[in-house]
């Protein structure tokens, strides 16, 4: 909107004796992206126009005109009949014009005590504040996919490994609830930062508050939010909810990444320890037996974008002397990449797991390969025969060797064999030479016990029901 006689913005013009560059309405202008906060910007202005109301700052008649025309333009946007203008450079000023052409003079009065700079504060909190009830819900069935999985396989042995190496043998459903838990700390991330965010910035006006008498609590409790800010400055100069949203978005994502690795690995035609199903891998358009990960392989990489847009946001603020600058405003675009990504992320990831399905006897193979075993024949000397676990491990080295020279496992050497090593060895041993045995008797709390993981499995059902 501009003003005819100067072509100045009729919004902020009044001193300005000419309008803005097209390069400078270009790069100023920030509703390209920021219309993306249309619902929270009039809930906003909504609960800022009762509370003027309620404090006798604007009549009743003007209040109702308002809050009735903000619907209109509510309605105009969410049917695509809205015209979103860059010559009024964000959300809260193509608002507050639209409103004023509907309702005529009352919605001039709409921007009595408050400022954009409260605004967009308050705009961009509730819109963060969703995505980390999106992102608590979205983990929450992540979750109960992983946990679905170790249900069915929590006795299911298959290696597990240090370096890539195998290590020792666990089952299934522990690997899986080792994702549970990383996710319920991301669960946790988000819903802390959620409870610290539930400030209200609204009424905090350009930075230093506003001699008018509003009622701060009352638009706070319409928001949804727990109480108002208490330190106007502080409420539109820092974005560190956002930065947190963004830090607890990244970790998440890197816990996906891991995971997409090892179903990239494990889906190999060298480990074939999971079959993905065809909805989330693809096929090449030349090599017709291919079957290619192609959804875990994007979860791998997720992180670089929602890792950029996290240092981008630091680098914006860092060193910003208080209160608003328009340095800020770089704040959304990425941040709104950064929460589709992991909400699409999530979903994928959850759709993935839900859908695959582990070669049971495969794993249970692999498991017994590779020595796995090596570390339950050094624990028997020690139990059965009372050697120094160093002295064990030394004797099971070189019955390792003598099995990797022989080129069989452990249980494959004969008793005679093991003798060699040291000749207070039993038949007894054989015992725990066994996978099943082996991860049976991991049973500190915590281990991969098949009993520990159904009783993991019980709590997490429980706990995300
Ligand atoms: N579009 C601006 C932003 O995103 C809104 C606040 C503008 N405030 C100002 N004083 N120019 O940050």
């Amino acid at each position: 909107m501009t003003d005819p006689k100067t072509d100045a913005n009729t919004m902020w013009g009044g001193r300005f004796a000419s309008g803005p560059d097209a390069i400078m309405t270009a790069i100023n202008a920030s509703i390209g992206f920021d219309q993306r906060l249309y619902a929270q910007d009039i809930a906003g202005s909504r609960a800022h126009a009762a509370m003027l109301a309620a404090t006798g700052i604007l009549s009743p008649n003007d209040a109702e005109a308002i809050g009735q025309g903000l619907l209109t333009v509510l309605s105009e946007i969410e049917t695509g009949k809205f015209t979103f203008r860059a010559d009024l450079e964000d959300i809260h000023l193509n608002v507050e014009s639209r409103l004023t052409e509907i309702v005529g003079e009352p919605g001039k009065r709409l921007h009595t005590a408050r400022s954009r700079n409260d605004q967009v504060a308050t705009d961009f909190r509730l819109w963060v504040r969703d995505q980390c009830d999106a992102a608590i819900s979205s983990l929450t069935a992540l979750m109960q996919a992983f946990v679905a999985q170790a249900d069915k396989g929590a006795d299911w042995v298959m290696p597990g490994f240090t370096h890539l190496q195998v290590a020792q043998p666990v089952t299934w459903g522990h690997h899986m609830l080792a994702y549970v838990e990383m996710l319920a700390r991301d669960r946790s991330r988000f819903q802390d930062a959620r409870n610290r965010m539930n400030e209200c910035p609204l009424g905090a006006a350009a930075l230093a508050g506003t001699s008018f008498p509003i009622d701060r609590a009352m638009t706070a409790k319409a928001l949804g939010f727990d109480r108002p800010t208490a330190n106007s400055l502080d409420s539109v100069s820092d974005r560190d909810f956002a930065l947190e949203f963004l830090s607890a978005s990244s970790i998440c994502a890197m816990h996906l990444s891991r995971f997409a690795e090892e179903l990239v690995i494990w889906s190999s035609a060298q480990f074939r320890f999971v079959r993905l199903s065809d909805r989330w891998t693809t096929g090449s358009s030349i090599m017709p037996q291919k079957k290619n990960p192609d959804a875990a392989e994007l979860l791998r990489a997720k992180l670089g974008r929602i890792l950029g847009a996290t240092v981008a946001l630091f680098t914006v603020m860092k060193g910003l002397a208080l209160t608003y600058s328009k340095d800020m405003q770089e704040d959304k675009e990425q941040l709104f990449d950064a929460a589709d990504t992991l909400m699409l992320s999530l979903a994928a990831m959850t759709g993935m797991v839900t859908d695959m399905t582990a070669n049971r006897d495969t794993l249970a193979a692999a498991a017994a390969s590779g020595f796995s075993t090596a570390t339950d024949l050094a624990d028997w000397l020690v139990r059965a025969l009372g050697l120094p676990f160093r002295e064990a491990h030394h004797v099971t080295g070189s019955l390792v060797a003598l099995a990797e020279h022989k080129g069989c496992d452990l249980p494959d050497l004969t008793l005679a064999e093991l003798q060699t090593a040291h000749s207070g060895i039993t038949q007894e041993v054989y015992a725990v030479l066994g996978v099943q045995n082996s991860v049976r008797s991991r049973i500190s709390y915590g281990g991969t016990a098949p009993d520990l993981v159904r009783a993991q499995v019980a709590r997490w059902q429980a706990t995300l029901k």
